[in-house]
């Protein structure tokens, strides 16, 4: 297989474990790429990228960016905060504005969930979702799977907790949505009020206790409680969370095995991990940092490479 299965990324749910193994490998190739002294390959160098961020990012607008250039591609940024959507103008008109100026790819954050799909069904671009709400984020699922998979060798039986707000995360979503399809076990852990109603349906193992979570785990992926998307209290007090669900060097040395830590980031320290947690040998947080590049190469080139 050399091409993938979707003309655009919209979210996991929509790929095949074929498409998934084809960005690995790809990606397995950009990787070799940025390890040389010239990190840059003409592969998109007729190819023209908005991207658009209706929502706060660091790591994921660097990383497409970054991507972006070392694959020779013309790019445009925007963000919402400094644009005319701020004076009322409407997603497809911002986007058909962007468009007109001859976009061929759209990579797109933004609060509410659908919107990459609205998008996808609106302009004649491929669309690249960098996140929607507590919907999907596509990219940061394929480069956590793929750390786990430089990790631990394969993901294949591996047994991956994600612990936190479950709620309202999307990349708790679509990392179980790219785990399964890769033949991973996943269980979720975090307190009952941060755990959607329909979580069981999705074939996970719950867990409100965070030692038996980890002492069942091969790798845990601590999630950072989203302050912003909640509108409610969901647990008495952060002192209680930390105590509660809190991973520190105290619980890590006392679990019967080794267990790998990841954090999609922005991290909260001292909350869902402490520094020397983050900061420790088994912590590969700043490899899914380095690996998101190669994997969003990898998805940018397959997607403009697709022939319809
Ligand atoms: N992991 C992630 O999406 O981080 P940013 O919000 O900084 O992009």
């Amino acid at each position: 297989m050399s091409s993938l299965s979707t003309k655009h990324l919209l979210g996991i749910k929509d790929l095949s474990a074929e498409d998934i193994q084809l960005i690995f490998s790809t990606a397995d190739n950009f990787k070799e790429v940025l390890n040389r002294q010239i990190k840059k390959v003409p592969s998109l160098r007729d190819i023209t990228i908005a991207n658009l961020f209706f929502e706060n990012s660091t790591r994921t607008r660097l990383s497409f960016e970054l991507a972006e250039k070392r694959l020779s591609a013309d790019i445009v940024n925007f963000s919402a905060s400094s644009s005319s959507v701020s004076k009322g103008e409407t997603l497809i008109d911002t986007v058909n504005n962007i468009l007109a100026m001859k976009v061929d790819i759209v990579v797109m954050r933004h609060p509410h969930a659908g919107a990459a799909n609205f998008l996808a069904r609106h302009v004649n671009a491929r669309i690249v979702n960098a996140g929607d709400g507590a919907h999907e984020h596509p990219t940061q699922a394929l480069l956590d799977a793929y750390s786990i998979r430089e990790k631990e060798g394969s993901l294949k039986g591996k047994k991956v907790v994600i612990v936190g707000d479950i709620l309202h995360s999307r990349v708790a979503l679509s990392n179980i949505f790219c785990l399964q399809k890769m033949g991973a076990e996943v269980m979720v852990c975090g307190p009952t009020t941060l755990m959607p109603k329909y979580i069981s349906s999705l074939g996970v193992k719950v867990s409100h206790n965070l030692r038996e979570a980890l002492n069942w785990c091969d790798v845990a992926n601590m999630l950072r409680i989203q302050m912003e998307r909640q509108d409610i209290r969901y647990f008495p007090s952060l002192r209680e969370y930390i105590q509660l669900f809190g991973l520190n060097m105290d619980m890590l040395n006392s679990l019967k095995k080794p267990v790998t830590i990841m954090h999609p980031g922005p991290i909260n320290r001292g909350v869902e991990i402490t520094s020397e947690v983050a900061d420790s040998v088994q912590s590969i947080i700043l490899n899914q940092v380095e690996n998101g590049v190669a994997i969003r190469m990898a998805v940018l080139y397959l997607l403009a490479s697709r022939v319809d």
